[in-house]
């Protein structure tokens, strides 16, 4: 089956091709965000702007026609508002153009399962940490199969928080690229470690490792608050892989580019003989093929929705959305 993804829920605009399970184009355009962050409405008509350009182009890299893809898949949610629409009236559009299907994808689940599929994990526990969300998930199979949230932030993400600190810092863009490179070779300062039971709280790492921006070197103040960020992921995933008996890790998301978290992961991962997965960075940061990944498994499912029907949800959880296995 030849199926289309749309990913529109923050800053970038991609789509994605897959053909019966393999990833054939993966599109997108990023809007580049200042120092006033995203304003909804500024990112929405940057990707009204690019939406054909990048529909365009994405054909032109899979080497197919448009009408011959046969479904078409959106992401839902959970994202902003304005953003969100503008991928649903692409999806709409194309679907009633070509009288194909179409799939409402939730954009977390696409996380993982890019990764879960790139890892060829069966049924692994995920780490799933980006810029809006930081949590450890499973799947449950009742009252219907979904990934269900075993720990989570308390408050923001870990790209968040990341981000933020990049920002007090005067550091460029991509921020948590940029923290990972300044904190080369850094020296241990202490920071406040926030983890309770599986839940852990970012803010106050955040507050305090603001305040000594001044007192002690940026190089050192990345160092330490990744690896406090990190250790504590660590530590909840450690014990959520413990009551859950997981052998098999999955790391996806943004944030799941990081080289560093993934060593820790892996170290602890091995400590009790457990594998590590994860997707190449293309799939981890936002992207249009994972949201193709699961429109055709929804799809070959039927979970298709009518045209008329389709909508957002700007706060659609990973546990609401049934899983199409
Ligand atoms: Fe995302």
């Amino acid at each position: 089956m030849l199926v289309m993804g749309i990913e529109s829920t923050a800053h970038t605009f991609g789509v994605g091709i897959v053909s019966d399970g393999k990833i054939i184009a993966n599109e997108k355009e990023m809007y580049k965000i200042g120092t006033e962050g995203m304003i909804p409405s500024k990112v929405a008509e940057y990707h009204i702007n690019n939406a054909p350009i990048v529909v365009e182009r994405a054909l032109k890299s899979a080497g197919v026609n448009l009408n011959e893809i046969e479904g078409i898949g959106y992401a839902c949610g959970p994202g902003l508002g304005p953003c969100l629409q503008v991928g649903e009236l692409t999806a709409k559009s194309i679907a009633t153009r070509l009288g194909i299907k179409i799939a409402q994808v939730n954009h977390p689940v696409a996380h993982v399962e890019v990764a879960r599929k790139h890892a060829k994990m069966k049924d692994p526990l995920v780490l799933y940490v980006s810029g809006g969300n930081s949590q450890i998930l499973k799947t449950v199979r009742k009252p219907f199969l979904h990934y269900s949230v075993f720990g989570e932030t308390m408050d923001i993400g870990v790209g968040n928080m990341l981000d933020n600190f990049a920002r007090a810092l005067k550091l460029n863009p991509a921020w948590g690229s940029t923290v990972a490179k300044t904190a080369e070779n850094g020296k241990y300062v202490p920071l406040p470690y926030t983890v309770k039971g599986t839940e852990f709280s970012f803010t106050g790492l955040l507050t305090s490792a603001t305040k000594h921006i001044g007192s002690e070197s940026a190089r050192d103040l990345c160092y330490s608050i990744q690896e406090t960020a990190f250790a504590m992921l660590c530590e909840a995933t450690e014990r959520v892989m413990m009551l859950t008996n997981a052998k098999e890790l999955c790391v996806c998301g943004g944030v799941g580019q990081s080289t560093r978290l993934k060593e820790m992961l892996a170290a602890m991962a091995t400590s009790h003989n457990a594998k590590l997965g994860f997707a190449p960075n293309e799939f981890n940061a936002d992207n249009g093929a994972m949201i193709a990944v699961v429109a055709e498994d929804m799809l070959r499912k039927g979970m298709s929705t009518k045209i008329s029907e389709c909508s957002i949800n700007q706060r659609y959880r990973i546990d609401r959305a049934e899983l199409a296995w």
